[in-house]
């Protein structure tokens, strides 16, 4: 096994995973993508976890994207590079069809492979103090193939080309103009507010988020629809669970509902 570069920690119905290599900028080693990966399964699979909450250890940066110091430790051959590249790309997928919410929250740089990683995720709650770039120009790289998708979808061709073209770092303002901040605070309500944030909708049923999830994420895919009929299916299923029950009870009632996830 080798030493894992992540901390998760759980509180109540929240899961948080720190990108633990603080002396490193929280720079991803390529291992790193397949822990990860595994990370969001299992929290995936805990019943006890409603909402996945992203962010870099500590406070000052979310990732400085792919260790670059790997690049050049090896020759790789273009098979091992493919390898390697497809891992990054099935964590990233692992994350869009995580059936929980997945927010990152955004102290700081988030470059490269840390982008890739805050775009996946289905919101980035950012500090004053983000910045994100994809500097892959810059290194001779052409970007993830699922991390431009997410860019394009949310920040349009034209945004997307502005960074994948300059290479440079954009702050949390022109982030949040660009689409790709969700929700900007000062850095030292940051943690308040995503955690408000990952409460609220920890408080929802999870049928009705997995529902919206699996939606958005086919939209992104096929946004005709053309090849999704089984969706049809869940607006269906959700009248017939618990939480739909308890829901509309709750209201009735005019208590606060509580969802078990059934
Ligand atoms: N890969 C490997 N090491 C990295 C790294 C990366 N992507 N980003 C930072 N580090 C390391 C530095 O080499 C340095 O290590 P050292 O202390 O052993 O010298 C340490 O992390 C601190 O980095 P530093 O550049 O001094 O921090 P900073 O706060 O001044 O700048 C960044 C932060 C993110 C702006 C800067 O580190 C950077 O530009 N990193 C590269 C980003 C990038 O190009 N990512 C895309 C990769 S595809």
């Amino acid at each position: 096994m080798s030493e894992s570069y992540f901390l998760v920690e759980r509180d109540d119905r929240i899961a948080t995973v720190n990108v633990n290599r603080p002396d490193k900028r929280n720079a991803f080693k390529q291992v790193m993508w397949d822990q990860l990966a595994a990370i969001v399964r299992e929290l995936r699979d805990d019943p006890a976890v409603f909402v996945i909450v992203i962010r870099g250890a500590g406070q000052k940066v979310f990732s400085a994207g792919a260790d670059i110091s790997e690049f050049g430790q090896r020759e790789r051959s273009e098979g091992e590079i493919a390898a390697d590249l497809a891992a990054v790309e099935s964590c990233l997928l692992t994350i869009k069809d995580c059936p929980k919410a997945v927010i990152a929250m955004v102290y700081g740089y988030a470059m490269g492979g840390g982008c890739a990683l805050a775009v996946t995720c289905d919101m980035r709650i950012v500090g004053e103090s983000a910045q994100f770039g994809i500097p892959a120009a810059k290194l001779g790289i052409v970007y993830s193939v699922g991390a431009t998708k997410s860019l394009v979808a949310m920040a349009g061709p034209a945004n997307a080309s502005r960074v994948l073209f300059t290479g440079g770092a954009f702050d949390a303002r022109t982030s949040y103009e660009m689409g790709i901040a969700t929700a900007v605070y000062p850095d030292e309500r940051l943690e308040e507010e995503t955690y408000r944030l990952a409460s609220e909708i920890a408080g929802n049923a999870p049928f009705s988020i997995a529902g919206a999830k699996k939606m958005i994420q086919t939209y992104l895919r096929d946004p005709e629809f053309a090849r999704a009929r089984d969706l049809y299916d869940l607006p269906v299923r959700s009248f017939l669970t618990a939480d739909h029950r308890e829901g509309a009870r709750a209201f009735m009632e005019k208590r606060k509902p509580v969802f078990r996830g059934g």
